[in-house]
């Protein structure tokens, strides 16, 4: 599997154009080691224009934080995936549980999302994640198998998964190395044994910090984080980049 870790930056609904630009144009100024680092960040929609225009000479990746589950119609205040093409956008964040709680988004939608964007060759990174509920009742390893069955398609060469606890996003709760680790050992034989998929990139996200994040990577082994709140500060994000 790649060295490449991917460091997504999910800023959710925050940040104004101006501060925006400020944090984008800082990024630009990071230097990358580009053999262990991807940079990808998802701003809210209304800013991807403005910093795609800004990074274009730069190896930052543009992600979205959704897309709609058709090619276009009569679909009032959301946003098609030509759109986020056009605009440069090559990963975009699909399920993410903010999305499935508060916009009713299931296991069925999410995964018509995957194929859209798959058809249309842009990289989906599918979230799963468990409650504390679920994870206290130990049913989360039954939840996490039902979110990989359904939302990701079959066959395909490659597929991201972001690991997402719900307990732990904003909370300051980070699972153990080895709760992370029976995760993906978990995900990555569930998803080769049952979707012959070979090639996976398995990402951790939840209160991820310039703190946590290297001993997560070192003992772990997960392949890249999605990053909350800490992806909105300039000097925690720098850390998590010059990583290595
Ligand atoms: P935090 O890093 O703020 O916990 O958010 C995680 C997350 O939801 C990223 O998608």
């Amino acid at each position: 599997m790649s060295q490449v870790k991917l460091i997504v930056s999910n800023w959710k609904m925050n940040l104004n154009i101006s501060q925006a630009r400020i944090l984008t144009n800082k990024l630009k100024k990071i230097k990358i080691k580009k053999n262990l680092i991807k940079n990808i960040i998802c701003p809210q929609f209304i800013l991807l224009p403005i910093i795609s225009n800004i990074i274009k000479d730069s190896d930052i990746l543009l992600g979205a934080q959704d897309c709609h589950y058709r090619k276009f119609g009569a679909y009032t205040g959301d946003t098609s995936i030509e759109l986020i093409k056009e605009i440069g956008c090559k990963y975009i964040i699909i399920g993410h549980s903010e999305r499935r709680e508060y916009k009713g988004e299931t296991n069925d939608i999410i995964r018509e999302k995957a194929e859209l964007v798959i058809s249309e060759k842009l990289k989906p990174i599918i979230c799963i994640g468990e409650t504390l509920e679920e994870r206290k009742k130990n049913k989360y390893k039954k939840i996490l198998e039902e979110q990989l069955n359904i939302c990701i398609p079959n066959n395909l060469d490659e597929i991201i998964i972001a690991y997402e606890p719900i307990w732990s996003i904003g909370t300051g709760l980070v699972p153990t190395v080895d709760e992370i680790k029976e995760i993906k050992n978990f995900t990555c034989d569930f998803v080769s044994q049952s979707k012959k998929i070979s090639k996976i990139f398995f990402l951790y996200g939840g209160s991820v910090n310039s703190e946590n994040i290297f001993e997560i990577f070192k003992l772990s082994d997960v392949n890249g984080a999605l990053i909350g709140g800490s992806s909105l500060k300039f000097e925690e994000i720098n850390k998590i980049l010059t990583f290595g």
